[in-house]
């Protein structure tokens, strides 16, 4: 190689060294230390540039390139810490003879006299995530995840966006280190939003709603788990400077302390109280509305929860009395390709009906092609199928696989318009966004959802009747259905199924929605990754309609430097994938010409303007505020839209027009910055204070 080619290529080389090392200590700022030093825009991009480099020289990517760290969950990247105390296992039983084996073991190692064994506490055993959180000085410090139990992993910021967990204790509370264990979970209503939610993003699913819950907890960037609804149920409680009596006296104390400990927890004496409670708890299982795998007993008094000590792993005062996994065989009929609104192909399992403990399942999910490889799926065998506290249906073997087929495999084109697929990530996407109908019709249904226009009478089956008849291909269509229909020689009440009255309802349902909030109108187009928060988010920055769109415009017309420096990146929550995501949008002259004709048929009202809050009154009107650290009261969004409230508006870095700097708890070098600018620095409680909230 001449000696200029190979200069050239060492300096590649270094320069791509030089980025990824940038980046992860720009990681580390952000993410660990809370004191970035540059801008999203500037630290995107230096991602870009990387990126860039490592698609015109694979052979130089560094090991510990970003990209390929991106959606891994490797354990290093949060800080490990030890357990003060190891976060044991418990032991577990199936069956009334294990349970009953488990009391005479335990009433034979305390040498108990009594006839009755000793009383046990029962409470419901949450499937989540077990995770321990640190107070001292009456202040919530640390949360950690349990790890191997020896070592956790440092989630506080992540923790401290869950809104039952106490920010802080009551005076009452010990001063000294307080440690509180329990169970991050999410509710079974809450993951099934989420992944409807996921789906019309065109991200991928959770499985179950413990997966969700282990996904948004072990987020780098606490903002997306702060849009997660976690909850937490405690269950342990250690103070040096108290002992309790029992684990009933635990919980009171739990309870006073504000925490939320699992439900319908008693005491019980004897086996038959036990097992009573059990068959209790099995009824109520699918009624909690979160999922539990088995009931915990605890032997109720803690100084004989001493004297039994713990062996290896797990204490001899406890024991999980676990449910059986609802199991079933059935045969897995065939597997339809489902195509979503952003084009992601996903496989669906259609299955013989069976009833799988008292619910009849029809469909199983399969989630990609890997899991489809390692189960050996295949269209028309027999399979297992369980649902063990998953609300979808797993496939989780197959009876008998054929040994001389591969298992199914995706198509290589969109089922739905026949345009072969691309890998998109962990996705395979259908790249024909406009023209496949199976998008469109996706779209479609977004457009009219709840949060959307919330059109009623247009259901997922009425959108494929108007698609068939051409008559809404797209979503201006809709507000020109009657216009239309009023011309037509075979106008919609002479249509099979339909009527004067039914016709006439949507029409008027149609009318109705005319008129929609900016918010709302945001949302309704769909675009990847602005669900109904961020929307809102920029509604209310932008305010009206042709400020947002003429913003939009600008975005793209400036230089690529400019853009990243665009004062709309500033809005606390919007980030380099909003950005590059409203991007793509625009690129799309037809995305572009849909907006304008929706605009012809609809009037987009302004969002809540400053006027209209009484403005000039409020306390912080005017003022541009940044927040930077950890704040104890409230969650970075609950912060931001109080401060809205109050006539603020909130930005994410110091400029020079910043008036106010809202320092809790870590700030890092903000504080500094905003010293050297004369910037008012107020701390949490001030700024509650300044607020009335205090
Ligand atoms: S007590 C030494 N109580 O179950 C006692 N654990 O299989 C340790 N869990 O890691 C835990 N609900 O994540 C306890 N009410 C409850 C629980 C519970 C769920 C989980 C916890 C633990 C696992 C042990």
């Amino acid at each position: 190689m001449p000696n200029g080619a190979e200069n050239q290529l060492n300096a590649v080389r270094l320069e791509m060294e030089k980025l990824t090392h940038e980046i992860a200590r720009h990681d580390i700022l952000y993410h660990q230390e809370n004191a970035p030093e540059i801008t999203d825009a500037a630290y995107d991009a230096l991602i870009k540039r990387l990126k860039k480099l490592e698609q015109e020289h694979p052979q130089f990517i560094h090991a510990e390139s970003p990209s390929r760290r991106v959606g891994s969950a490797a354990s290093s990247k949060f800080q490990r810490v030890p357990h003060k105390i190891p976060m044991l296992s418990l032991d577990n039983a199936f069956s009334t003879e294990e349970m009953a084996a488990f009391i005479t073991r335990v009433t034979k190692q305390l040498k108990w006299q009594e006839e009755i064994p000793p009383a046990v506490f029962g409470e419901p055993k949450i499937d989540g995530l077990s995770a321990s959180l640190i107070y001292e000085n009456h202040t919530l410090k640390r949360a950690l995840t349990r790890g191997d139990g020896q070592v956790g992993e440092d989630v506080t910021h992540t923790m401290q966006t869950i809104k039952n967990i106490p920010k802080r204790l009551p005076k009452n509370a010990s001063a000294g280190r307080i440690e509180v264990r329990g169970e991050v979970y999410i509710s079974i209503d809450d993951f099934e939003s989420l992944n409807k939610e996921r789906a019309h993003q065109g991200e991928p699913l959770f499985a179950n709603p413990r997966n969700a819950a282990a996904g948004s907890l072990r987020q780098l960037d606490a903002r997306i788990t702060e849009k997660r609804p976690l909850r937490f149920f405690a269950y342990s409680l250690f103070d040096n400077h108290q002992n309790f009596t029992s684990q009933e006296n635990i919980y009171t104390t739990l309870k006073a302390f504000g925490f939320t400990t699992p439900p319908f927890a008693r005491c019980l004496e004897g086996i038959d109280e036990i097992e009573d409670f059990y068959a209790f708890m099995t009824a109520k299982r699918p009624l909690l509305g979160f999922d539990i795998d088995g009931i915990v007993f605890k032997v109720n008094n803690i100084p004989l929860q001493e004297k039994l000590g713990f062996v290896s792993r797990a204490p001899r005062w406890a024991i999980a009395r676990k449910f059986p996994a609802e199991q079933a065989q059935t045969k897995l009929e065939k597997i339809e390709i489902q195509v979503g609104r952003t084009g992601t192909l996903t496989p669906v399992a259609h299955l013989t009906p069976i009833n799988v403990g008292g619910v009849i399942v029809r469909r199983a999910s399969l989630h990609n092609q890997d899991e489809i490889n390692r189960k050996n799926i295949h269209e028309g065998n027999d399979v297992i199928i369980q649902r063990a506290g998953d609300v979808i249906p797993q496939v989780v073997q197959t009876i008998n696989p054929p040994s001389h087929q591969k298992p199914f495999r995706f198509p290589a084109s969109c089922p739905a318009c026949g345009t072969p697929v691309v890998q998109e990530g962990a996705a395979i996407k259908c790249p024909n966004s406009f023209a496949c109908p199976a998008q469109a019709k996706e779209r479609l249904e977004h457009f009219v959802s709840k949060k959307a226009f919330d059109i009623e009478g247009l259901s997922e089956k009425t959108i494929a009747f108007f698609w068939e008849k051409e008559w809404i291909l797209r979503p201006s269509d809709i507000f020109r259905l009657e216009a239309q229909d009023k011309q037509s020689l075979t106008p919609l009440r002479k249509q099979p199924g339909w009527g004067n009255k039914s016709a006439e309802n949507l029409f008027n349902a149609i009318q109705e929605r005319q008129t929609i909030p900016l918010d709302r109108f945001i949302y309704s187009l769909g675009i990847p990754h602005i669900g109904d928060v961020m929307a809102k988010l920029m509604a209310t920055h932008f305010q009206t309609f042709s400020n947002w769109w003429q913003h939009l415009h600008r975005l793209m017309e400036a230089p690529l430097a400019e853009q990243h420096a665009d004062p709309f990146l500033k809005i606390e929550g919007i980030g380099p994938a909003i950005l590059e995501s409203l991007q793509h949008f625009m690129q799309s002259p037809i995305n572009v010409e849909e907006v304008h004709r929706l605009t012809q048929h609809i009037s987009i009202q302004d969002a809540p303007g400053k006027k209209e809050r009484g403005d000039e009154n409020l306390p912080l009107s005017g003022k541009e505020i940044v927040f930077t650290g950890t704040l104890t009261h409230f969650t970075r969004a609950e912060a931001t839209k109080l401060s809205e409230q109050h006539g603020a508006t909130v930005t994410k870095s110091i400029v020079k027009s910043t008036n106010l700097l809202v320092a809790g708890e870590n700030a890092g070098k903000k504080i500094q910055a905003a010293q050297a600018k004369g910037i008012e620095v107020l701390t949490e409680n001030e700024w509650r204070a300044l607020l009335h909230l205090q």
